[in-house]
Order: C-alpha cells, then sequence, then structure tokens
C-alpha cells in the first residue's frame, strides 16, 4: 500500500515540482489547489513525466467547508504539504488584506481540517524572508525571526508561530516547517516550471523574460550595496533540489525521526551569488547579451541572505546537487518552452 500525502497548491511552482518527487519517491499524491494561480495542464504534465496522475480535488481552502470535505475523502492520508498561499511580495504590500486573509484561512482551515481527520503531519512551506534583515551570516535556523518587510512575508513567520502554538496544544500533531531561500530553475524535462502571472517580481523570471523579447530591460535594483560587486546577495536553489527536501522531510515525520514536535530548516545551497553573478552566469550559459540596467535600489531588499545549511545536511542528511548555471540553463529551457506553446 502506497502511503498517501495530500499536497495543497500542488499545481503551483514548487508544489508540483515537489508531487514529481513524492510519485517517484513512491507516495500516492492527492492535490488540493483553487487553480488562483496555477494551471490544470500542470497535472497532464505530471504524468507525463511520472506516467502517474495525481488525484486533484480543486479547493479553495479559505472555505472551511470544502477544506473539511476534501481532507474526509482523503482521512487515510499520513501527511499534508501546505503549499497553497499567495506569494507575491509587491502585491501583499499594495493588498495586505487580501494577503493575510487568503494565507491565514487556508492555512487555519487546512490544520483544522486535518486534525477533525486524524492526519497529523504537516509540512509548511516557509520562507527566509522570516530572517528579516539578519545581522549574522550564513543564517543558521538559531538565528531570531524579525518581522519582514511584507506582508506576505509576514504571513510566512505568523505561520510558524501558529504552528508552534499549535505543536505545543495538541500532542499528536508535528510539523516541520521548511524555510525556502531563492528557488530558480525548472524540471529537466522543460514540461513544468515557473508560471509567474503578469509582471514578475522575482529576479530569474525577469531575466528570462527579458532575454524571450516579453520585457525590454532587466532593471538591476541598486549596486551600491556593500557586497563584492554593489549589487545583492541571494542563495539560489534549484528547484527540484527543494523538492527533494520535502520528500524526505516528510520521511522523516512519518518515520517520527523529529526530535521536536515543530523543526526548521533552512533550504539554500550555502553559497550566496550577487545579481550580476547570475546575469554573467545567463549570459554565458545561453551565449547571449541581456538587456540591462542599474537603477534605484528596490523597498524592502537587504543586501545579503544566505543559508547555513548544517542542520539539513545533519538532520535530514539532505544537500543540494545542482549547480547556478544548471539553475540557469533550466529556467531558460523553460521560457523557451513556455514560448513555443503559446505560439
Ligand atoms: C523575494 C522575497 C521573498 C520571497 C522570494 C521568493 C522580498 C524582500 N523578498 O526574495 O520574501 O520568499 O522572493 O519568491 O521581496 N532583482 C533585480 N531586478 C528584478 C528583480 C530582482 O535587480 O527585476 C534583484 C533584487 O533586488 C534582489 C535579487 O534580484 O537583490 C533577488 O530578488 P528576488 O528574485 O525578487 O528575490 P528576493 O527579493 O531575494
Amino acid at each position: 500500500m502506497k502511503e498517501k500525502i495530500i499536497v495543497t497548491g500542488g499545481c503551483g511552482y514548487i508544489g508540483s515540482h515537489t508531487v514529481i518527487e513524492l510519485i517517484e519517491n513512491n507516495f500516492e499524491v492527492v492535490i488540493l489547489d483553487d487553480l488562483s494561480n496555477s494551471n490544470e495542464k500542470t497535472i497532464d504534465r505530471i504524468n507525463k513525466i511520472t506516467g502517474i496522475t495525481p488525484k486533484f480535488l480543486k479547493v479553495d481552502l479559505k472555505d472551511s467547508l470544502k477544506t473539511d470535505e476534501a481532507f474526509k475523502a482523503h482521512k487515510d492520508a499520513s501527511a499534508v504539504i501546505h503549499f497553497a498561499a499567495h506569494k507575491a511580495v509587491g502585491e501583499s504590500v499594495q493588498q495586505p488584506l487580501k494577503y493575510y486573509k487568503n494565507n491565514f484561512y487556508s492555512l487555519l482551515n487546512a490544520l483544522e481540517a486535518q486534525s477533525e481527520n486524524g492526519i497529523n503531519n504537516f509540512i509548511f512551506s516557509s520562507s527566509a524572508t522570516v530572517y528579516g534583515t539578519p545581522n549574522v551570516l550564513p543564517i543558521t535556523e538559531e538565528n531570531e525571526t524579525q518581522r519582514p518587510f511584507s506582508p506576505y512575508g509576514n504571513t510566512k513567520k505568523i505561520a510558524e508561530e501558529i504552528l508552534d502554538d499549535y505543536t505545543k496544544s495538541n500532542k499528536e500533531f508535528s510539523a516541520i516547517s521548511l524555510r525556502y531561500f531563492n528557488p530558480i530553475g525548472a524540471h529537466e524535462s522543460g514540461e513544468i516550471g515557473e508560471l509567474p502571472s503578469g509582471i514578475p517580481n522575482n529576479l530569474m523570471p525577469y531575466i528570462t523574460q527579458t532575454a524571450a523579447g516579453i520585457r525590454e530591460k532587466l532593471m538591476v535594483y541598486g549596486n551600491d550595496y556593500p557586497t563584492k560587486d554593489g549589487t545583492p546577495i541571494r542563495d539560489y536553489i534549484h528547484v527540484v533540489d527543494l523538492a527533494k527536501a520535502h520528500v524526505i522531510a516528510v520521511k522523516r515525520l512519518l518515520k517520527k525521526e523529529q526530535e521536536k514536535s515543530l523543526e526548521f530548516f533552512n533550504l539554500g545551497t550555502g553559497v550566496g551569488y550577487s545579481v550580476l553573478d547570475v546575469i554573467n552566469t545567463f549570459e554565458s550559459v545561453t551565449n547571449s547579451k541581456l538587456n540591462y540596467e542599474i537603477v534605484g535600489r528596490r523597498d524592502g531588499d537587504v543586501p545579503q541572505l544566505y543559508a547555513s545549511t548544517n542542520l539539513a545536511k545533519e538532520k535530514l542528511g539532505w544537500s543540494t546537487n545542482k549547480a547556478l548555471d544548471d539553475m540557469i540553463s533550466s529556467s531558460w529551457v523553460w521560457e523557451q518552452n513556455l514560448r513555443n506553446e503559446n505560439n
């Protein structure tokens, strides 16, 4: 018998890559997604890659009755991986209530439905944004969290606090919060990848869309930071490496290997690259010139953010395999496939 995992937001960018890794590790997957920022075609693409079609229920997790119904139908599931959330930083600043409502209603309804239906293992999709502007680098999980700049980031920080309270109150329940650094890249098949709606906020999709001629030029937000070339440094991680960590975290919960009822792990490579490093690598990998211009700083950007990966290595036995050029070339293949499909 395969163990069943409920994946909320399983049609999204990180969710869909995780579904593939779960299937390849012999789990049965049920996806709950409202398709608000994703596409049902992803299910067919998952089938194309794995030969298996995961079960899919179109559910808006803000609706507590529908959420409970969906969980009830799959109460034999062993764990939930909760990706479903809004994630656009800029939009969250413009529309904070939309973000607080969506991200918290969904989280709370999922937790309630889960405990109603006796499913006691939970993986939460968190972000390095919970560290705010760190004083010490690389960032370990011991670093204090700080109020993030954006409402989006704040939903991640508060969600971790909710999980902390909840795991203390419900002794049956265990959770792992995975703090992502900067996920980029796409599946090697070229079948799935990031689908930014509208103008991308993040660096990588902005670069690939500029190279594809959809955006005129990339704005580089500031070159006066205290870094080697003046542009901010981030820890970019391949989405497939990231997805694999979710499978390991699920197995840890199922085998009851966790040391605390709520654990936190950084998911990054431990290596920081500047914006200009990313641009230069893109140019050399694709053998092209990118049109970009240095402009003023973007509100809320911190100079440097990169992970200490020791805890994930030691406790999860997880480390990353894929280098920056691999991340960038897979993003580029995906972008070109998207364009060919749309033409
Ligand atoms: C952002 C969010 C973070 C979220 C993560 C993944 C903030 C402060 N943080 O991280 O909460 O978890 O995305 O979605 O927004 N850059 C440019 N030009 C661009 C876009 C980006 O120069 O058009 C630069 C940025 O200034 C930054 C770097 O590229 O230095 C990475 O930016 P981005 O991809 O948006 O990620 P973060 O800001 O690190």
